[in-house]
């Protein structure tokens, strides 16, 4: 049976870069979700419903729903959704989906996710979730973006885990690692070129990828969830379901 959409109000705003916004919402008392599912969120638009599936970037415990957005300038719902305001409605579909959690991955030693560009989103959830730190001892976040303002949010999310109220006392087993691809930056490269040249390890002082004691998370485009996964394969990772968890997960990055 479809579960019903709710209204749900505009709480804050924040505009990273005319590509990025994130904002909250209120959460209805009926809305649960695990970190790393995403729903159907959007606006009335000529009195109908126009609706994209955005992944929840706020944790599983929050009051509020957060969400990562980009701006898309002929995008039917981002070119509308970049100018809320607080106050405004927000349609919200009740029925969180998806592949990227937890539950579908076999207990190991080190967690990484990788993400490009807003698949951050369901990252930032699963990061601010003391379940994550629970399962595994160590937590690695990899963010590529084109340019250095694209990884503010990311940065923002890091700096704060040591101040959150309940995964602060683990912020020392989370490590995000950086990258852009175009602009001049500490650390360049594509995530994929980075596993593959052996650079991601050797930076962070650690061994590579071994899937007896990894799990891996992906999410990004199309074409970055293809190659990882293609590269995860070949060091003898299998893909987890809900129904038989394995050694990776992945969700694309959703746009438009
Ligand atoms: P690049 O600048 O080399 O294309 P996008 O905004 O197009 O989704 O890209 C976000 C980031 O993901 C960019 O840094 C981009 O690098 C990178 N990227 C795009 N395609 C891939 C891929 N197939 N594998 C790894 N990274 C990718």
């Amino acid at each position: 049976m479809a579960k019903p959409t709710a209204t749900v109000q505009v709480q804050s705003v924040h505009h990273y870069t005319d590509r990025l916004f994130k904002f909250r919402v209120t959460r209805p008392r009926t809305f649960r979700f695990k970190g790393g599912q995403f729903t159907m969120i959007g606006l009335q638009v000529d009195g109908s419903p126009l609706m994209r599936a955005y992944s929840m970037a706020s944790p599983s415990w929050d009051e509020s729903l957060e969400f990562f957005s980009i701006k898309v300038p002929d995008g039917p719902l981002t070119s509308r959704l970049q100018h809320i305001k607080v106050g405004d409605d927000i349609l919200l579909s009740e029925k969180p989906v998806g592949s990227l959690v937890i539950s579908s991955l076999n207990r190991g030693k080190r967690l990484f996710m990788f993400s490009t560009g807003t698949g951050i989103a369901p990252f930032a959830s699963i990061m601010r979730d003391p379940l994550t730190y629970e399962r595994f001892d160590e937590v690695y976040l990899t963010h590529t973006c084109r340019l250095v303002d694209e990884l503010q949010y990311g940065v923002e999310l890091t700096t704060e885990l040591k101040e959150d109220p309940l995964c602060g006392e683990f912020a020392s087993q989370f490590t995000h690692y950086a990258s852009v691809t175009r602009e001049d930056y500490h650390r360049q490269g594509r995530i994929t070129t980075l596993i593959e040249s052996g650079k991601l390890f050797t930076d962070l002082g650690i061994p590579p990828l071994d899937p007896e004691h990894d799990r891996a998370m992906i999410c990004g485009s199309m074409e970055m969830n293809k190659d990882i996964k293609a590269l995860l394969e070949e060091r003898g990772f299998k893909e987890g379901a809900a129904s038989r968890p394995a050694e990776y997960v992945l969700e694309r990055a959703f746009v438009g």
